[in-house]
């Protein structure tokens, strides 16, 4: 049961807060147990304010004293913050309080990590550091004095002066207390420097514990490339003297954007060929992007109320996923969304944590930085690009900064600007931030007299609390191809706006084929029916890379239910068409490499759920492994050739083409695993000099459990590094065969160096049990059990992972009443713990009741 009653905090009761934040100062007097915090902030009633009453948040603080322009007061405090009676004209508010940053392991707020401190404000953690209006539309200039033994101590903006155990900061930018940040630590610095288009001089600097300094080097190269891409695409400019990155191993997400002084997670911004794979360094590259992005989409303007948090995420993502697409390729990246989104976004939209893109209600906002919010939201940004055209979205975004920049917004205030640069209505556009749900589009066709006809039908299920659901605006971009593969219409954007409508097209002397939904133009579920022949065909020769990729998928998808629901053999001829295509050296390795890569189980299970199947998870799991054994004993002969052409020889590169024709390697490596028993796997493994490869190879021994000897090499040459091990423990779960992967997971989980209060290490063990989908679902329950236990035994220390970590219950509505019951007693016996947080509470309560 959680502490009290839980706040629901409503988007229409938004109300400014009545005074106006001149300036702060902060000073910090840091001890690990004992922090004290001295703030001195200038505020002014504001004329016209509807709230008058002086309420600061403030949130696990002691309060040693308070002053009103000098004058001793005794606010009246609770557990939340603390109101007090004020001037009506401009006064300055002073207060001392002491915080202990050691013993903070929710990681919000002023915590430890390795000895260093660091900060987590966003949402509301800078509560936990002082009493402030801690909401983002109240802004100010912070100037702030750091006194510690740290050898480097570091905060937002421009350092002004600094001392023998004490540095001062300010920051000119007006911000929101949620990009505050301070970092005092015995740190080492990878310097470089940039030269913004202006002509001003940016310092920059990667600070990390020492022993990492030599895995600095790729994540300023991505800054660097960053922030070029920012004024040339966006005309956007660094707008401070230095730009800091901190590495911090113990950090609830992946990264923060404070203002001047990003703190990332160790793992996404320390990288070497050693110990970081390929999708580590992708990943890495786009993570630095998004953060540097968020200067301008989410600092320079930000958001009004935390409900808008889509209007700097959703921007932000698209941003960073144009950038990905510049530097490497458009139609893998696009591709690798897209199959993102399905595996994490669709399973939220279609079960019981659906919300709107911009919710109108929440009780904990840390709850909501979710695949809808985040993914979805920049899908809604590329419909409204393709709808208005790339020149009018450069129009309307560049409004957008001029008109909001230095104010905190709102999806209003983003879709104004387009409606004002198009002279657009997008009021029906709008409803992709309103209505939850992924609308469901069918689509038939007719052809006659030379007319072809695509009618498409839209209709969105119900989600929980919005029951009925109006059409929206879909762009659904179309090409035609001829008979001989020709495309006869070139990709033309149709406008779905009503229920039903019909498209056609005129003078085409044969039936065509249609090609639906190009690049995926829309995040929707299309239904049709088709052929394999006709997919087949789209395979071939669709000039749209996403769609060609997506016939091969669907394809994929088709035989895999087959083999679940008719007990079929893989189907003969779309394993035909593939064994060509991995041998096609005209394709792209990485396009490659995607068509072999099986489509989720997560994936395939929601499919079959959609038909009105129960799915069983262990059905698709030995429908996959049949799949992947008919495929390799297809290849024999070709694969030790195969291996051989697609390893990547030489110094190793983190380019995206070295790292396709890598991903098409391990794909053919784990093929080959299932011929030769591990014996290639183990010569790899032996023979590699990159994390690449060596990941890769145990995968595959593991996989075949072949791979005793390896795991203990590993585990000896990498112990001592915790994001190498942090894979290692992740790959033994996600390894495992069904029935041994609670198991594994358990036994993991009394390994020495499990830790609960280090959010990679438990993501690595319990987010890898909850991927391994057969392993999960076991019959009996056991990893439900398990994930229970331990989400109970986190929940204590740190709620925000906690509380994301149960999203791993959400689709318990798919499965059979046997697999239902056994989860719903776990989240019952979850819900049932004493003094449970309010943000696992809330997750609990959504996925019962949802
Ligand atoms: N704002 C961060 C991002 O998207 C994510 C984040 C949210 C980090 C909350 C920490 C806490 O880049
Ligand atoms: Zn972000």
């Amino acid at each position: 049961m959680a502490e009290a009653t839980p706040q629901t905090i409503y988007l229409k009761d938004y109300t400014p807060f009545g005074y106006q934040v001149d300036e702060v100062h902060l000073t910090f007097h840091l001890s690990p147990k004992a922090t004290r915090v001295v703030s001195r902030i200038e505020f002014t009633p504001k004329p016209d304010a509807v709230e008058r009453s002086f309420f600061l948040h403030g949130e696990q603080l002691k309060l040693i004293a308070a002053k009103i322009d000098g004058q001793p007061v005794s606010p009246d405090v609770t557990a939340q913050g603390l109101t007090c009676d004020v001037p009506s004209t401009p006064f300055v508010w002073e207060s001392e309080v002491e915080i202990s940053p050691v013993t903070n392991t929710a990681l919000e707020g002023l915590y430890m990590s390795n000895g260093m401190y660091c900060t987590q404000c966003e949402a509301e953690g800078f509560r936990k550091i002082t009493y402030y209006p801690d909401r983002p539309d109240v802004m100010s200039t912070f100037t702030v004095r750091i006194e510690g033994d740290e050898k480097v101590l570091l905060s937002n903006g421009n350092p002004t002066d600094s001392g023998e155990g004490w540095a001062e900061w300010h920051d000119p930018w007006p911000k929101p207390a949620y990009l505050f940040a301070l970092v005092a630590g015995d740190l080492v610095n990878h310097p470089d420097s940039f030269t913004t288009a202006s002509g001003q001089d940016v310092e920059l600097n990667i600070w990390v514990r020492p022993g990492d300094e030599g895995k600095c080097a790729f994540g300023m190269e991505a800054l660097k490339k960053s922030m070029t891409w920012d004024e040339q695409v966006y005309g956007l400019e660094y707008d401070l003297d230095i730009f800091n990155i901190v590495a911090v191993d113990d950090f609830n997400m992946g990264a923060m954007e404070n203002k001047g002084l990003n703190i990332f997670n160790s793992s996404c911004v320390l990288a070497s060929p050693e110990t970081s794979t390929d999708a580590n360094f992708e990943r890495i590259e786009a993570i630095i992007a998004h953060e540097y992005f968020h200067n301008w989409t989410g600092n320079r303007i930000t958001c009004r109320d935390w409900f808008q948090l889509c209007l700097k995420e959703g921007l932000t993502v698209y941003r960073d996923s144009q950038f990905t697409s510049d530097m490497r390729s458009a139609s893998v990246k696009r591709i690798s969304d897209v199959i993102d989104l399905r595996g994490r976004q669709f399973a939220e939209d279609n079960g019981p944590l659906a919300h709107q893109v911009r919710p109108e209600s929440f009780q904990e906002i840390n709850n909501f930085y979710t695949a809808t919010i985040y993914e979805k939201g920049a899908e809604v940004i590329g419909m409204l690009k393709r709808l208005v055209g790339d020149e009018a979205y450069a129009k309307a975004v560049a409004l957008y900064f001029e008109r909001h920049d230095g104010q905190a917004c709102t999806i209003e205030d983003w879709l104004q600007v387009f409606e004002d640069s198009t002279g657009r209505d997008l009021s029906q556009f709008s409803k992709w931030y309103s209505q939850a749900g992924t609308p469901r589009i069918k689509v038939t066709d007719d052809y006659s007299d030379g007319t072809y006809t695509l009618t498409l039908e839209q209709s969105t299920p119900p989600t929980p609390g919005q029951p009925d659901k109006d059409p929206r605006v879909i762009p659904v971009a179309v090409g035609l191809l001829g008979q001989n593969g020709d495309e006869v219409r070139g990709t033309e954007v149709l406008e779905l706006t009503e229920a039903k409508q019909s498209f056609s097209f005129d003078g085409l002397a044969s039936k065509p084929v249609p090609s639906i939904l190009r690049e995926f133009s829309a995040p929707i579920i299309m239904e049709r029916e088709s052929t394999n022949a006709e997919r087949a065909f789209l395979l071939a020769h669709d000039s749209d890379s996403f769609n060609r990729w997506e016939a091969g998928n669907t394809l994929a998808k088709e035989a895999r239910v087959a083999m679940v629901l008719d007990a079929a053999a893989p189907d003969a001829d779309y394993l035909d068409a593939l064994t060509k295509l991995v041998r096609d050296d005209s394709l792209d390795p990485a396009f490659r490499a995607l068509v072999l890569s099986p489509p989720s189980q997560s994936d395939l299970a929601q499919t079959l759920f959609e038909r009105g199947h129960t799915p069983d998870p262990q059905a698709i799991y030995d429908a996959a492994e049949t799949f992947a054994q008919t495929l390799a004993e297809a290849l024999t002969d070709s694969l030790p050739r195969l291996y051989a052409d697609t390893t990547v020889q030489g110094a190793y590169s983190s380019d995206a083409e070295s790292a396709g024709k890598r991903d098409l390697n391990a794909r053919i490596l784990s093929l080959l695993t299932r011929l030769d028993g591990g014996e290639a796997a183990a010569r790899q493994y032996d023979a590699a000099d990159n994390m690449t490869q060596q990941n890769a190879a145990l995968a595959c021994l593991l996989k075949a459990e072949n791979g005793e000897a390896q795991s203990q090499a590993f585990y000896d040459q990498w112990q001592g590094d915790r994001l190498v091990m942090d894979k290692w423990f992740g790959l033994q779960v996600a390894c495992s065969a069904p029935k041994k992967a609670a198991s594994a997971a358990a036994n993991l989980t009394e390994h020495a160096l499990f830790d609960l209060k280090n959010p990679n290490r438990f993501r690595a063990v319990m987010g890898a049990l909850a991927m391994n989908q057969a392993g999960f679902h076991y019959e009996g329950g056991a990893g439900y059990q398990l994930l229970a236990d331990n989400l109970i035994a986190l929940d204590a220390l740190n709620p925000q992972t906690t509380a994301r970590m149960c999203s791993a219950f959400q689709t318990w509505k798919r499965y059979d009443s046997t697999r239902q019951e056994l989860i719903r007693a776990q989240l019952e016996r979850i819900s049932a713990t004493d003094n449970l947080s309010r943000d696992t509470n809330e997750m609990v309560s959504r996925i019962l009741n949802g």
